[in-house]
């Protein structure tokens, strides 16, 4: 089977206890796990895993690693050999190096973000249970989102300088993990140049998200909630606490789904998203949007840029 979904996001921040109180009271994350260097772990109350976000302190806001799971150990063989023909440089992780995780292994992807992939993390069970559960837990905080549902990360393009990493990530994603291209915006002369894609190893429309900009970085992760009106009441319960609100809640061209984007107090951009968007196989044909439609394929109501979208990430 290979990568199952995404698996965490270690996520840089400037002040622990505000940042806690944005993931914990606005988000609804449940904090499960500390460790002795002050990472702080926390979990949706719909997954299963011991955590999907880790929040570690720095003086620069930002992502340290994305980790992805994989269904059996021995994939992490299979792919590790994959990786390594590809040209890319891998390690192998002890069980341990990801804080309640076997064994796994490290490297970069050519647009420079670090990744991991590991197969196994400790399981703390939903908050519902799994024998005769209700369908949410009646003490959920904030918007009470359920899982992390993908990571949109900034990659260099510089057409001028021969420059494409999200052209070159892409393929590396495709080649050595079977991700599935789901839609992809085409710009410049030709249409030639691919600016972003989204990419899908689950059934929904994308688990990771590369766009083209100035720099590497992160541009957001995302959360999942059921439906546009959670969407809404998400939006009311940040405005609530004051949380700084990039985007409000509107609908994506791209992935069909809604949308709310804003900043955790350190200044990384979240997003609450919902709706499964449509079936996503790898046998269907991928979309594409042109440059003169890639604002309707962003924001698709009013098909111009919003709040800071290209200009601001961490
Ligand atoms: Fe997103």
């Amino acid at each position: 089977m290979g990568v199952l979904r995404i698996g965490h996001v270690n996520l840089r921040v400037l002040e622990m206890q505000s940042t806690l109180n944005h993931y914990e009271n606005v988000l609804g994350l449940i904090q499960t796990d500390r460790d002795g260097s002050g990472n702080v772990y926390l979990k949706g109350w719909d997954e299963w895993d011991q955590y999907s976000i880790m929040l570690s302190e720095s003086d620069r806001a930002g992502m340290n690693h994305i980790a992805f799971k994989v269904e059996n150990d021995a994939d992490l063989d299979d792919l590790k050999r994959r990786i390594a023909d590809w040209g890319i440089a891998v390690e192998e992780m002890p069980a341990g190096s990801l804080h309640n995780c076997g064994r796994a292994i490290r490297f970069n992807m050519p647009s420079g973000h670090e990744m991991y992939l590991y197969a196994e993390k400790k399981r703390v069970g939903k908050s519902v249970g799994t024998v005769n559960p209700h369908p949410w837990p009646q003490d959920l905080k904030g918007a009470g989102v359920h899982w992390l549902d993908h990571a949109l990360l900034m990659c260099e393009l510089n057409p001028e300088a021969g420059i494409n990493m999200v052209a070159e990530t892409t393929r590396f994603l495709q080649d050595t993990m079977d991700f599935h291209l789901a839609e992809q915006v085409m710009v410049g002369p030709e249409s030639k140049i691919q600016a972003a894609t989204w990419l899908f190893r689950t059934s929904t429309p994308h688990d990771i998200a590369l766009v083209g900009g100035a720099h590497m970085g992160l541009h957001h992760c995302a959360f999942y909630l059921d439906e546009w009106t959670d969407v809404l009441k998400a939006a009311d319960i940040m405005a609530m606490n004051e949380v700084k609100i990039d985007v409000t809640p509107q609908r994506h061209g791209i992935t069909r789904g809604s949308t709310t984007y804003f900043f955790d107090p350190s200044g990384n951009r979240n997003e609450t998203f919902a709706g499964l968007g449509y079936l996503a196989q790898p046998d269907m044909e991928p979309i594409t949007w042109t440059e003169d439609q890639l604002w309707r394929g962003i924001f698709y109501h009013t098909g111009e840029e919003a709040g800071e979208f290209t200009s601001v990430y961490t």
